[in-house]
């Protein structure tokens, strides 16, 4: 495994599992398939609603011997538990108990709304309090980083955000490297979508190191000093996904794969109002 040390000291695995769209029922089983493949950061968030099947994998794992220091364990908040601090402290409580730690190790505002400002301000407390390890945000883009940063001089450790052979984020990266904020990509395989699977380019790439497509973008990801959270449910792949630290691409196969990029979205753009509208409003009534 290679490991990425944070702006605030703390070392933080380049591969990890994600759980977003794994159905609570599959989530414990497929968690605890991917630690016992070798998967120690775990990806999860409040709006994923599979934290406690996730944390009874944890424990499962813990039970059988895995240390809790080994394990790199995130969630996120969701934009309608940002209303006030109180809110925002209290659904931290609730994600503590439903994944049965003390402690988290990255906490991230998952989206850029509502009250960012005070659920920084508590996550920033938090820190100091050793309940969470490091804290950083999702989807933010450079406008939104500058002004975080800036206005509050707490600068997140790292930056999740949709990354993939068709939207590679060059510029927003130089932004964030300029801040000693870490690049983390959601939706590596661009969800399937453009069949990224059946790519002409990356698989005659992968064909020239006796990788799949999949390995290919992680492996093109984590040179880029990104890091990754493939999710499957399927543990072949991820042994698979798991897979990509035995080989290292050319400059030319960078550069080849540079050439993919059409800088466009393949899911949200978040400045977007209507879009914006829609991911405020799609989960509001299941956390009042
Ligand atoms: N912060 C955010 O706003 C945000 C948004 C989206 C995602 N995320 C995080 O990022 C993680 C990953 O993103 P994602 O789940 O959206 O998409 P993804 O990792 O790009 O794609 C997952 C899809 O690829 C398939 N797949 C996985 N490995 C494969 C392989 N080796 N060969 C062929 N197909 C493969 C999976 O199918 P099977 O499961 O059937 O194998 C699934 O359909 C999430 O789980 C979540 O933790 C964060």
């Amino acid at each position: 495994m290679q490991y990425k040390i944070l702006n605030d000291g703390n070392k933080m695995p380049m591969l990890g599992f994600g759980v977003f769209q794994i159905e609570p029922n599959l989530t414990q089983k497929c968690v605890e398939d991917a630690i016992s493949v070798g998967y120690r950061s775990i990806d999860t968030a409040q709006a994923y609603f599979n934290e406690e099947q996730t944390g009874a994998a944890l424990r499962t794992a813990i039970e059988g011997g895995v240390k809790r220091e080994e394990l790199f364990v995130t969630t996120k908040i969701w934009i309608n538990n940002m209303d006030s601090e109180t809110k925002a402290l209290k659904s931290i409580e609730t994600s503590l108990k439903k994944l049965g730690l003390d402690y988290l190790d990255m906490l991230l505002i998952h989206q850029p709304y509502n009250d960012i400002y005070g659920t920084w301000r508590v996550m920033k407390r938090l820190k100091d309090e050793g309940v969470l390890k490091s804290i950083g945000v999702s989807n933010f883009y450079a406008d939104r980083v500058a002004d975080l940063c800036e206005n509050t001089g707490v600068v997140p450790a790292i930056n999740q955000l949709e990354c993939h052979p068709f939207y590679q984020r060059e510029a927003l990266k130089k932004v964030l490297d300029s801040y000693g904020v870490a690049f983390w990509s959601w939706a590596s395989f661009a969800e399937g979508k453009n069949d990224i699977f059946k790519n002409q380019i990356l698989q005659s790439i992968g064909d020239k190191y006796g990788k799949s497509v999949a390995q290919v973008v992680l492996r093109w990801l984590i040179q880029r000093d990104i890091l990754v959270i493939p999710k499957s449910v399927n543990v072949e792949r991820m042994r698979e996904n798991f897979d990509v630290f035995d080989f290292t691409l050319s400059d030319d196969d960078m550069k080849l794969i540079s050439t993919l990029d059409t800088d466009k979205t393949l899911f949200f753009d978040h400045t977007d109002s209507e879009r914006a509208k829609w991911i405020i409003n799609v989960w509001k009534d299941k956390f009042k």
